[in-house]
């Protein structure tokens, strides 16, 4: 047996895989973030960004794929530890019981789902532009010209699905859940690593509280302020009607 399949079949190794999955998913939220917050800057900006990502798609992929992995062994062991818990003695963390947050730890596994199920639309909705599941129209549609390149108009994506009121709601309440996770995901993560001691551990508790809020309100802030119409609803209401010109020929033809 190798030493990663021995790692994968012991408690021990899936926590450990499962805390450093969940570390590097939690980078990738931040990265995500910093990446969105764009959205509050001209329009150029984000729309720079996304259009300097999809011209890099060795990279793009590579990241997809790596993310891919990662959360398949995050789910992976979470339910195999999950229901090793259920069906024998808890397994506890790396010295003893889990600190802090009881409540949110009784709510890792549905929490983890629910964000599952929200990356899956997600992705539908922002990156494959599935027309149909976002109450606007054809995003595939929506495009703009930067230095003479005519490029998908993220940052009118953006306003115009945010305007949406169930899609904000939906965000949000994944916000809420993701918080949730983080809130005990990240010190748990900590812990299984073993760095639990009287000095650090209210130290990790503070970052990691302050790190998981931070998260909340960022990501909240987004669909918010568009949906309150705080951000761009001009610029997004040009685009709703070259939307609506571009498919109206369409729907002539027929
Ligand atoms: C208000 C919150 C969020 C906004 C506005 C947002 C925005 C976006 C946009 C615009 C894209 C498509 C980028 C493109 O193809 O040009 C995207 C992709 C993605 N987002 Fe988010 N996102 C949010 C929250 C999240 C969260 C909380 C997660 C994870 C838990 C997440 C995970 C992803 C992933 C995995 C992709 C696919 C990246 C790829 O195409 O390779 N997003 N997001």
């Amino acid at each position: 047996m190798s030493i990663v399949a021995g790692i994968l079949k012991s408690s021990l190794g899936k926590k450990y895989v499962m805390a450093g999955t969940g570390v590097l998913l939690f980078l990738f939220v931040v990265g995500h973030l910093v990446g969105n917050l764009q959205v509050f800057g001209p329009p150029e900006l984000i729309n720079k960004y996304a259009h300097f990502l999809q011209s890099k798609p060795l990279m793009v992929w590579g990241v997809r794929l790596g993310l891919l992995v990662i959360i398949g062994l995050h789910i992976t062991t979470a339910v195999q530890l999950s229901a090793a818990n259920k069906a024998a003695r808890p397994v506890g963390y790396t010295g003893g019981e889990a600190y802090g947050s009881p409540w949110q730890s009784r709510y890792m596994l549905m929490s983890g789902l629910v964000i599952l199920a929200f990356i899956i639309y997600h992705l539908a909705h922002f990156t494959v532009r599935l027309p149909g599941i976002n109450g606007v129209g054809d995003f595939t549609q929506i495009k703009t010209v930067l230095h003479g390149e005519t490029v998908p108009d993220v940052y009118a994506m953006m306003i115009l699905g945010f305007q949406v009121w169930w899609v904000s709601a939906f965000y949000l309440v994944a916000q809420a859940l993701l918080f949730v996770h983080l809130g005990h995901g990240l010190s748990s993560a900590f812990q299984s690593f073993g760095l639990r001691d009287h000095i650090w551990w209210p130290r990790i508790q503070f970052v990691t509280k302050a790190a998981s809020i931070a998260i909340f309100v960022g990501y909240s802030l987004i669909p918010v302020s568009i949906y309150l119409r705080l951000v761009g609803s001009e610029y997004a209401a040009n685009a709703k009607t070259a939307l609506v010109e571009s498919a109206t020929p369409a729907k002539e033809a027929k």
